[in-house]
This record gives structure tokens, C-alpha cells and sequence, in this order.
């Protein structure tokens, strides 16, 4: 019970084979109550029913990263029925594979818009909030190992989360005095529905990456979802603006 008492929101949950999924379960698993959400609002609440079978506390409502007056339709609630918001995960995330020459300015301009404006209007009113908060909170920004190095086909999907890693490290330091912590995860490859997608478009790259895995796998959500309660709960109290990479080795 690592997360008792606390309470969490997650963005981007709405597949019971996706990280935002195993995160909240995982959340949910330690005592945690949980706020998820996605542009996909039967989706989400199809997620929150699982959860809630399993004996979980969990509510869904749509939430559309990119919107400002989501964001607020979606956190002040929290904060004002529960009395505080503890945590807040930036999970929602896409991808549009193209290389640099070809790709498509309104596909470039949804990538950075979900990606890096969605995590930076989550950080700006979770930050409103936990810092009224005696305890402060803890924000969790899901990056990529495409922040880390380059991908072919991944300009929009790599400047997004390189911009996630630096925004982080803003919201890090602006935070410390307040006692919000801002910390990012840069998974690997991860066994989900996105990269399964790209697996039906790109298998060799998806085999020739795989290949390089130190560890010899593809990772699991709950591989992800470990790393995020330890950030989430008071472990990780003395760490803010940490960068831990969740991918078998890839970046060693
Ligand atoms: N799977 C991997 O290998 C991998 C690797 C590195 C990073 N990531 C990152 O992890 C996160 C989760 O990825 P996943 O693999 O579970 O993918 P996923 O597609 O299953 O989950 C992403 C979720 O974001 C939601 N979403 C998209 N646009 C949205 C918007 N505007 N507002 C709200 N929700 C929106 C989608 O509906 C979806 O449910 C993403 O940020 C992704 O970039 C994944």
C-alpha cells in the first residue's frame, strides 16, 4: 500500500494492453484513488469498469490533452472533491511516423500538440493545485527513449518528447521549493497497441531494434507502471527532475 490515501490522475487510459492502463492498476494496486481519462471517453470508462470490478476505486471522464478547458474540467473537480490532487501522470501520447521531408504539417503540429502542449497544460494547473497542498505532489511526464536518440521516421515523435524532457526538468526546478516533484520515464520498446501499429507498418525495424535489447525482450506495461508508483510515493521523496530510463539497456 504505497500509494494509500493518495490520490491520482492519469491521462491517456483507454486500452487494457496500454501503459496509462497498467499504471492505474498498478496505482490502484497500492491504495491509490484514481482519475483517468482520454479523448476516448467510452473507452476510458470501459477501463474504469475493469478497474472497479477488480475491487478498485476508479472514475473515468474524456479528456482531450490539447484542450485547456479539459484540463480544467478534469482537475478542479478532483482537487475540490478529494481535497487534493497528489499525483498527475502525462501519459497520453501519438505518434505519426514519416520521414522529415514527407511529413505532414498538420500531423507534425498534432504530435507536439498532444505530446508536449497536452503534458505542459497538465503540468501548469496540476502545479496550481498541489501548490496550495502541505505535501505538494508529484507529476510523472512519459517520455520516450526517442528523447534520447534519434529514430528514423520520428522528427515530430522525437522533438515532442525531447521538449517533454526539457519541460520536465523546468517544472522540476520551479517546483522544489513548493514540493511538487516533476520526474520523467523514457520507455523503450513497450509491448502495447502503438507498438503494435508500428509492427504492421515497420517489422524489420521493429526485429533489428528488438535485436539490440540488452536484456533479449520487449518490455511490459508493468515494467513502466513499477517505475511510476516508485516516483509516485514517498520513496522517491529526495528525487525531482530524474530521468529513468525503462528499456531493457537499449540506452546503455
Ligand atoms: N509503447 C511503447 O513502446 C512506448 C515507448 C515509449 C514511450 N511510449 C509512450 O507511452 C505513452 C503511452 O503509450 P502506449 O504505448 O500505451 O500507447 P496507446 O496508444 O495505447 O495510449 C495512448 C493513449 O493516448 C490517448 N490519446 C491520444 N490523443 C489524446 C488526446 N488528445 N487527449 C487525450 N488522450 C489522447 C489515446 O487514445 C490512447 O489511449 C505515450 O506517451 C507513448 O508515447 C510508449
Amino acid at each position: 500500500m504505497r500509494l494509500k490515501g493518495k490520490t491520482a490522475a492519469i491521462t491517456g487510459v483507454a486500452s487494457p494492453n496500454g501503459l496509462g492502463f497498467a499504471i492505474a492498476k498498478a496505482f490502484c494496486s497500492q491504495g491509490a484513488t484514481v482519475h483517468i481519462c482520454d479523448i476516448d471517453a467510452k473507452a476510458a470508462a470501459d477501463c474504469s469498469e475493469a478497474l472497479n470490478a477488480a475491487g478498485f476505486q476508479s472514475i473515468a471522464r474524456r479528456l482531450d490533452v490539447t484542450s485547456e478547458p479539459d484540463w480544467s474540467d478534469f482537475l478542479k473537480p478532483i482537487a475540490r472533491d478529494n481535497g487534493r490532487l497528489d499525483i498527475l501522470v502525462n501519459n497520453a501520447g501519438i505518434s505519426r511516423r514519416a520521414l522529415t521531408e514527407d511529413i505532414k504539417i498538420a500531423d507534425w503540429r498534432q504530435v507536439i500538440e498532444v505530446n508536449l502542449t497536452g503534458a505542459f497544460l497538465g503540468c501548469q494547473q496540476a502545479i496550481q493545485i498541489m501548490q496550495g497542498q502541505p505535501g505538494g505532489g508529484s507529476i510523472i511526464n512519459i517520455a520516450s527513449i526517442s528523447a534520447l536518440a534519434a529514430f528514423p521516421q520520428s522528427s515530430a515523435y522525437g522533438a515532442s518528447k525531447g521538449g517533454l524532457r526539457q519541460l520536465s526538468k523546468v517544472v522540476a526546478l520551479e517546483g522544489a521549493s513548493r514540493k511538487i516533484r516533476c520526474n520523467t520515464i523514457f520507455p523503450g520498446m513497450i509491448a502495447t497497441d502503438l507498438l503494435r501499429d508500428l509492427a504492421k507498418t515497420s517489422p524489420d525495424q521493429i526485429a533489428e531494434q528488438t535485436a539490440k535489447i540488452p536484456v533479449g525482450r520487449i518490455g511490459d506495461p508493468s515494467d513502466v507502471a513499477q517505475c511510476a508508483i516508485f516516483l509516485a510515493s514517498e520513496e522517491s521523496s529526495y528525487m525531482t527532475g530524474a530521468e529513468i530510463t525503462v528499456d531493457g539497456g537499449y540506452q546503455i
